[in-house]
């Protein structure tokens, strides 16, 4: 079988994608476009990808391209997206889908139209105890759901040399757009569609200090995005999420997880997965089946989530008879209705329905 020819656009977390894509065996990374000349240049030299762009066009009129991966800020996702479909290319697109939740509709009906495979890189969901907890909640582990608890505090939300768009509420930036999405589309993919949300924002340090390359003194970026926020969903099928996010506190314990329901308990915690259910004497760390475990070398859980989302799609593409189902557009588009919820709940100050 011929491999998966595919073109990188962006080479920040492009990188990453190239280092997963390298491990695919039914994939072959031989394009990469990024705007910024030296960054293309260098990038393309570590990774010995000799054909390069500039400009995205350039690389989407190649017919030796079988699939474009989008990694640029998400303020391009759209045009991009919507350019390479145009292309027929088939896409793994990065979060989130589009910026608009219009524009992310749009790109759904587009791709189906042209019937090229689409992809979202939600990779978490690879992460072995996220995954093993997925096929537990479907086995009723929990029975029914009561309350589910995501907790991440961060340090910093932003480093100084990145605080560009990543901090920029209207490019697509804030913490709930950047992390709080990976987890939305988890508990969207655990526990189903959610009926209302109510939700508080905040931007706690509204100005990042960026010091000048010379080192003496420094400029200053004023930060939109959000640094902070917390929401409650409830879900169509019954129990509530609770989703707490800070930034700019002293300690970081980690990002938790915490499935509770009438028969049974499942908490993500330090990569890990522990449960109690009906009938156990204590919390106990779950062993995790073989199959969903990741590769180690080097031990990148993220990079190693994009190899086996990768390999699905790979596997779509040369309709494979038991090719598996990955994040796709529509899920795109159902996380970004969600994050468009509560941004609107939080604006409005009142539960919103779905
Ligand atoms: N799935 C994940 O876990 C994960 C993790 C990190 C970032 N991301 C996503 O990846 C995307 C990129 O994030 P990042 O941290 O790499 O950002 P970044 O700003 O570090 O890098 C983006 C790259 O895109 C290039 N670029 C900008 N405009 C371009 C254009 N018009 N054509 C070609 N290249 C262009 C920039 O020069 C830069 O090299 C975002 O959507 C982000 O949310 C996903």
């Amino acid at each position: 079988m011929k491999p998966v020819r595919v073109g990188v656009i962006g080479a920040g977390w492009g990188q990453l994608q190239i280092e997963a894509f390298h491990r695919v065996r039914a994939m072959q990374v031989v394009a990469l476009c990024d705007s910024d000349k030296s960054k293309l240049e260098s990038v393309a030299k570590r990774y010995k990808i000799a054909t390069t762009f500039s400009n995205h066009r350039d690389l989407l009129a190649r017919d030796d391209v079988d699939l474009i991966s989008i990694a640029t800020p998400p303020g391009l996702h759209y045009a991009i997206t919507r350019a390479a479909i145009d292309a027929g290319k088939h896409i793994v697109c990065e979060k989130p889908l589009a910026l608009a939740d219009n524009d992310a509709r749009d790109l759904l009906a587009l791709a189906e139209k042209r019937n090229v495979v689409h992809a979202v890189d939600y990779e978490m969901r690879y992460l072995p105890a996220i995954a093993y907890a997925k096929e537990l909640i479907d086995e009723e582990y929990l029975g029914q759901l009561l309350r589910v608890d995501v907790t991440m505090t961060l340090p910093v939300a932003w480093s100084r040399e990145h605080g560009n768009w990543a901090a920029d509420d209207a490019r697509g930036g804030g913490v709930m757009m950047e992390l709080g999405l990976h987890f939305i589309d988890i508990l969207r993919w655990w526990f189903g569609d959610v009926r209302e949300v109510i939700a508080e924002r905040r931007t706690n340090f509204p100005t990042l200090k960026i010091p000048y390359a010379s080192g003496n003194g420094f400029t200053t970026q004023t930060i939109t995005g959000d640094d902070a926020f917390w929401c409650v969903f409830r879900f169509a099928r019954g129990g509530e999420a609770v989703l707490n996010f800070i930034s700019g506190a002293r300690y970081d314990p980690g990002w938790t997880v915490g499935a509770y329901g009438q028969t049974g308990s499942l908490v993500v915690q330090g990569g890990g997965l522990l449960g109690m259910r009906d009938g156990d004497r204590e919390m106990a760390i779950l062993p995790i089946p073989k199959r969903l475990e990741l590769g180690d070398n080097p031990r990148d859980p993220l990079m190693w989530g994009m190899v086996k989302l990768f390999e699905r799609v790979a596997a779509k593409i040369n309709c494979e008879d038991d090719a598996k189902p990955f994040p796709n557009f529509r899920d795109g588009v159902e996380n970004l209705r969600l994050v468009h919820a509560i941004r609107r709940a939080a604006q409005e100050r009142k539960w919103i329905e779905l």
